[in-house]
């Protein structure tokens, strides 16, 4: 991780430093900094080339002749009246990604001079740098060159207090969603149920409490419909219980994970280009795994459990048929017409044990469907729920770290595409579209009255190399980890 300094200080009093990120706004406008350094590089603008406008994302290195930094990085913002906290962030995960400099100064921040611009800054250098190679060969990873050390975040004096606890939260933050990442990124033969209990036990370690059950104790216990889905793999399921106990807590909320470590749909296949990047479907899991683990650093005063379940999605000769009936945690039976909805039906078990906790709010978090993805494509999440000011709480929170969460309703005209002739329901919804949502309506039956929100992160958890950007990787990106931080500590 970097080291993360807000700096009360001009330009011409820093220390030495390997690299200046200065910020550029659409059409060549110089933001703070610009003409100090223009004046250093003996230029009478700012340089514009075909690549390198001022739009939000785009980058120009340059070299310097300062004695006191050797390289100066223009990052472009954008228009100068559309910035905003995010595109601070995006603007700063664009130096990070772009540059390997060990000692870096930026006057990003002082576009905006709030704590708040503070953090996105800080958050997004952090995020867009970071970069692991754990699964090279030693020789491999030998190549990745040197890592920045520290970035110093000028800012002006009068915010230097508020900026400094900024700077403290954006690295919990920034770490969380790294560990969420990281989880992600771990290829699926290493993560397999018992051995991803084990790194979410890892992680947790004194942060918060931590159960682990197995699949007798799953079996034993009626959670019939995670039981089945993990029934076709020689890896068996497990259930991660966290719980984070706060003194005095004002709220108890219950977060649920999908965690498939690996979804080849099982029996009802997923063809080869669909099961790619299926390792990723335990991102729900990872995300909650991760937010429980940093939650104290955030004090936040809402106590949390944590129920997390693991399984593989394999075909096999005991694997789970298209025609079983499974029973869930909560007694109701589900006709499963395809191995490939399994994500709901291990959220259904969870769902009806959260329901016994007797929690304030819900909230699941999957990586359910790919309709949410046809609906919304990688930057958005859907959110749907049975609270309005709870599904509001959660938009209202990603738009303070910059994720977007879109409703879709719960249309009750489509529950009866969820009706089975043999049981209580099936898991497909099979209806003419509206795949994210008839999985929605699928939870809400096993929700019973709580208030309960459901986050349908398929589409933004992992990103192909051509959607990455700024601050968001290729592979895992932890989409959700700071917007619950927030909602929990009640940043929003
Ligand atoms: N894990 C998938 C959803 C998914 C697809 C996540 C692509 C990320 C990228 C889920 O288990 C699934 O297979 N859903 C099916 C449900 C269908 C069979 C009713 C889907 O969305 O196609
Ligand atoms: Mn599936
Ligand atoms: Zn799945």
């Amino acid at each position: 991780m970097v080291e993360l300094r807000a700096v009360a200080a001009g330009l011409t009093e820093i220390e030495e430093a390997d690299l200046l990120v200065v910020p550029v706004f659409k059409a060549a406008i110089g933001g703070p900094g610009s003409n100090t350094v223009l004046d250093a590089l003996g230029m009478e603008r700012v340089p514009v080339t075909p690549s390198f406008r001022g739009d939000v994302g785009q980058h120009l290195l340059l070299a310097a002749s300062e004695p006191t930094y050797a390289m100066v990085m223009l990052v472009g913002l954008g228009r100068m009246d559309e910035v905003d906290n995010e595109r601070l962030r995006r603007a700063a995960g664009v130096a990070g990604r772009h540059t390997r400099a060990r000692r870096v100064v930026t006057t990003l921040a002082e576009v905006h001079p709030t704590p708040a611009s503070v953090m996105a800054v800080a958050e997004g250098f952090t995020l867009g740098g970071h970069e692991e190679h754990r699964f090279r060969s030693p020789a491999g990873q030998r190549d990745e060159g040197s890592h920045t050390e520290r970035l110093d975040i000028l800012v002006p004096s009068t915010i230097l207090d508020g900026a400094t606890r900024a700077i403290a939260l954006a690295g919990v933050y920034a770490e969380a969603q790294i560990a969420t990442r990281r989880l992600v990124d771990c290829p699926p033969d290493r993560k397999r149920p018992a051995a991803l209990a084990a790194a979410i036990t890892d992680l947790v370690d004194g942060r918060c409490e931590v159960a682990v059950r197995d699949e007798a104790w799953l079996a034993e216990h009626g959670f019939g419909a995670l039981t089945a889905v993990g029934a076709g793999s020689t890896a068996p399921p497990r259930l991660v219980e966290l719980h984070y106990r706060p003194e005095d807590p004002l709220e108890t909320v219950a977060l649920l994970g999908k965690g498939i470590t690996f979804d080849s749909g099982g029996l009802s296949l997923k063809r080869d280009d669909g099961m790619r990047g299926m390792k990723a479907d335990m991102a729900g899991a990872a995300t909650i795994a991760s937010v429980c683990a940093h939650l104290a650093a955030t004090d936040s005063r809402i106590e949390v459990v944590g129920l997390l379940g693991l399984a593989e999605n394999m075909p096999s000769g005991t694997a789970l048929r298209p025609g079983d009936v499974v029973t869930a945690y909560d007694g109701t039976t589900i006709e499963v017409l395809d191995t490939d909805a399994e994500g709901r039906l291990v959220l259904a078990d969870l769902l009806g044990r959260a329901g016994e906790l007797d929690a304030d709010a819900i909230v699941d978090c999957a990586t359910l469907t790919g309709s949410a993805i046809s609906a919304l494509g990688h930057y958005n999440a859907a959110v749907m729920g049975t609270d309005d000011t709870l599904v509001e709480a959660l938009v209202r929170a990603g738009e303070t770290v910059g994720e977007t969460y879109w409703r879709l309703p719960l249309t009750r005209e489509y529950d009866r595409f969820l009706d089975s002739p043999v049981a209580d329901s099936n898991n497909t919804g099979d209806g003419p579209g509206g795949g994210a949502i008839t999985a929605g309506l699928f939870l809400r039956r096993f929700a019973g009255d709580a208030r309960w929100a459901h986050l349908d992160i398929a589409g933004p958890a992992f990103l192909s190399k051509e959607l990455s950007r700024d601050y968001l990787p290729e592979g895992g990106t932890g989409f959700g980890t700071r917007m619950l931080l927030a909602w929990l500590s009640g940043r929003t």
